[in-house]
């Protein structure tokens, strides 16, 4: 819940991952900083993604594409004229929302009253309970849902057709307040865009307005001949990319979901026309796997079908992650058809054709797209690993149980007391692990506290040097998650942890 979030906000702060952007300035909304160890979570997170995606995959090549790219690119992509939200200020607070957001909130609360009633007859019922049956028959569920199903009607039908009075109306309709004033004056709703623009060159030699990319897709749309003639690459392949991307986006909240200057890893995977449906399942089969081989927990990853398509797009998909703020999208999977390089040949006047020599054929392949927020991957992870533990003793630590192959620091070495040769001996540890292994020194307080300090940074691995060392050459390693320790040899140390590590 909520107070989950606010504990791992403060805990990305406190331990060098998450910082408010200028803060000394009082920070600046919807703009984080990543720190010493975020840095490294997040370099390992974009790692994983691309040996997965770019090293594993034979026909998959990466780009690294610019940010500013010709205005004309997002004429034709369409975001000049439809990448907007519609948006709604309240006339009492002077606060600003998303239309949608806010009927979504609505529809959201709903929801959970439905899944009240199905956790409190699940209860009752115990093992003889069908869910499904009892949302067929219970008459307030069923009050609730048809509820739910009219203002979607209403609202995807108000969206599609822009018809933002009726959508004012829907708000008012279902009595909607400012969340912050309880206020229930509103403005009417209007299309706001979310592209951020600055100027090329001086304003003396005729400035031009360009954009900074809200996605990094078109980067890869552009360059498909380029890649595909010096890779001599056939169809199907894929085009792969990470890269900040920038959203004016309005509602600036949970923490790292939502940002206006985020990173995107996508990958468009380039196909024969009337192959891309097997495509799309391929890959959204794909992915998951990919998500759940992380070891996170299965239960925590949901698909979300879209059932209102983009005008672009034939099928598509998000994959849903149960952030402390419930199932939110993770992942998006589209399959775009040709809209985009069709597009792109249309208002850049050159062909994008592909020659296939088989069918001896030109054609404008059709694409199939994965894209994934890096940052609220980083989320994911981050809010899955933290754990609050009670011990045996009574005591309580604060752990985070990230996936081992992702942690920032891999290794902590600790010399248990600062004399007879134990620092040097820990030092020339460290000096060899390091090699392999993002790996740490650490020397001050006790070690009990050290333990707890390399805790709460998620640290798999510390290995103490004591007096034993000196006389037989072994050290103890600490697990992190089961905090057992063993005695290994000097010798076995470094490949001991790169083994554990290792995905
Ligand atoms: N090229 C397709 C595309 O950009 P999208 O669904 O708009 O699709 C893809 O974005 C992914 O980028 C999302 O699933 C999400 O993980 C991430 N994302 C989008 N907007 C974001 C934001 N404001 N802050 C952080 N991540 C964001």
């Amino acid at each position: 819940d909520d107070n989950d979030l606010k504990k791992i906000v403060s805990h990305a702060k406190e331990y060098g991952y998450v910082f408010p952007s200028s803060e000394i300035y009082d920070g600046l909304s919807a703009t984080y900083d990543y720190g010493q160890y975020g840095v490294e979570l997040k370099q390992n997170i974009r790692q994983y993604w691309w040996k997965a995606m770019v090293q594993m995959n034979e026909n998959i090549v990466g780009i690294d594409a610019s940010i500013f790219m010709h205005p004309t690119t997002w004429k034709a992509s369409g975001h000049v004229d439809a990448f907007n939200d519609p948006m709604i200020d309240n006339k009492d607070s002077n606060k600003r929302y998303r239309a949608d957001v806010l009927i979504e909130d609505f529809i959201a609360k709903i929801e959970a009253k439905i899944q009240k009633e199905v956790d409190k007859a699940a209860k009752k019922f115990g093992d003889s309970f069908d869910e499904a049956q009892f949302k067929e028959t219970n008459p307030r569920v069923l009050q609730n849902q048809e509820k739910i199903d009219t203002i979607n009607a209403r609202f995807k039908k108000d969206i599609e057709e822009e018809d933002f009075v009726d959508l004012k109306l829907l708000i008012e309709e279902l009595g909607i307040a400012d969340p912050v004033s309880g206020s229930k004056n509103w403005t009417e709703v209007r299309q706001f865009n979310l592209m951020f623009s600055t100027e090329l060159g001086s304003l003396a030699d005729g400035a031009s307005k360009i954009y900074l990319r809200p996605e990094t897709a078109q980067g890869i749309f552009v360059n498909y001949l380029n890649v595909q003639k010096t890779g001599r690459m056939k169809l199907p392949f894929g085009i792969a990319q990470t890269g900040k991307a920038f959203r004016n986006e309005i509602i600036a909240r949970q923490f790292i979901f939502r940002m206006r200057e985020f990173e995107q890893m996508e990958m468009q995977f380039f196909v024969k026309p009337g192959t891309e449906m097997e495509w799309y399942q391929n890959w959204k089969e794909k992915r998951m796997n990919w998500h759940k081989s992380l070891g996170l927990g299965d239960q925590n990853y949901k698909f979300h079908d879209h059932l209102n398509l983009a005008h672009y797009a034939n099928a598509a998909c998000d994959i849903e992650f149960n952030f402390p703020m419930g199932f939110k999208e993770l992942e998006g999977i589209h399959s775009r058809t040709d809209f985009d390089l069709k597009a792109h040949e249309e208002f850049s006047g050159k062909k994008l054709q592909f020659f296939d020599s088989e069918t001896e054929k030109s054609y404008v392949p059709y694409v199939v797209e994965t894209s994934i927020g890096l940052d609220r991957m980083f989320l994911a992870i981050l809010a899955t690993a933290y754990t609050e533990e009670t011990l045996e003793d009574g005591s309580s630590r604060t752990v985070l149980r990230l996936p081992k192959a992702l942690a920032p620091v891999k290794a902590a070495v600790l010399p248990l007391v600062n004399k007879d040769g134990l620092p040097e001996k820990a030092r020339e540890i460290l000096d060899e692990l390091k090699f392999s292994v993002n790996a740490q020194y650490d020397g001050k307080d006790a070690i009990g506290r050290r333990y707890r300090r390399q805790d709460a940074i998620g640290t798999p691995y510390c290995i103490t040097v004591d007096h034993q060392t000196i006389e037989d050459g072994t050290v103890t390693i600490r697990e992190r998650d089961s905090m057992e320790q063993k005695r290994v040899s000097v010798a076995e140390v470094v490949s001991e942890i790169e083994t554990a590590v290792d995905l």
